[in-house]
């Protein structure tokens, strides 16, 4: 079965999960973090090389303010807790976000797991917290932007390839499947640029309740696309023919 080298994931659904057990939102956010801790396991068990988790977009600062002290709060202590399995499964944690407005004590912690498991060699696993792809293709342009005005760069110089290597994923392969749980149809300005080729995959499953056999369907599904990136089928049949002749 082919697989995906890097699974992306919109975490959606916490909230109705709750509120379908006449529970606060914030129970569905926790239920929710042991549902990403045990994808965590099970695509590193699957050899996923990257796994992406949307865990708060920049839009989300509009929830209300006790959601979102929680959630911060939240990845804080999740962190605190998760960071030895992380660390014993050769996982290599990175952030990825604008971390301008985290507190101190998040912003520390964050450092501290990613310095920790920096040489794990085995599966990346991106938290996306305080991120958005504009935010994301922005921050890229800005960059090239002080090059060119300090000269060192010409705007007519400037190619796809360059914007890319300013992105947060830079080094690494963009989403070969893209998982969204709830039942949304939308992407919801995360990763804008690297999922252009995505396969997607949409679930009504509620984030909570995505397990073990909702993470193999997914990827059930993903082995049985075909993926032509603008050539034509037979141009890929021929291509694979080719190879293996
Ligand atoms: C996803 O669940 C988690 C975050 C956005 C932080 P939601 O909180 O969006 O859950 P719903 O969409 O309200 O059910
Ligand atoms: C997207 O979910 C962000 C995360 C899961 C972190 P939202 O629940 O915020 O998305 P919308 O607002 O329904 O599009
Ligand atoms: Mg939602």
């Amino acid at each position: 079965m082919s697989l995906p080298q890097h699974v992306a994931i919109i975490m959606d659904g916490n909230g109705r999960w709750a509120k379908q057990r006449f529970l606060p939102r914030i129970a569905g956010h926790r239920a929710g973090v042991e549902s990403a801790r045990q994808v965590v396991k099970n695509c590193a068990k699957q050899n996923i090389k990257v796994l992406s988790l949307f865990a708060f977009s920049s839009e989300n600062w509009r929830r209300p303010v006790q959601e979102v002290s929680y959630l911060m709060e939240l990845f804080l202590t999740g962190l605190e807790r998760e960071v030895s399995m992380l660390h014993d499964n050769n996982i290599q944690l990175r952030f990825i976000g604008d971390r301008s407005r985290f507190s101190e004590k998040l912003s520390k912690k964050i450092a501290e797991v990613e310095n920790l498991t920096n040489a794990n060699t085995g599966m990346v696993l991106i938290i996306a917290v305080d991120y958005s792809g504009k935010w994301d293709i922005w921050q890229a342009v800005r960059k090239l932007a002080c090059e060119v005005s300090q000269g060192t760069l010409q705007g007519s110089d400037i190619t796809p390839e360059m914007i890319n290597n300013k992105l947060s994923f830079a080094d690494l392969p963009d989403p070969d499947l893209f998982i969204r749980t709830s039942g949304e149809l939308r992407i919801s300005n995360f990763m804008l640029w690297q999922l252009a080729y995505s396969e997607l995959y949409f679930t009504d499953t509620l984030w909570p309740d995505f397990d073990a056999s909702e993470l193999e369907k997914a990827l059930a599904h993903y082995a049985g696309r075909e993926r032509r990136f603008g050539y034509s089928s037979e141009q890929l049949s021929e291509l694979i023919c080719s190879n293996n002749g």
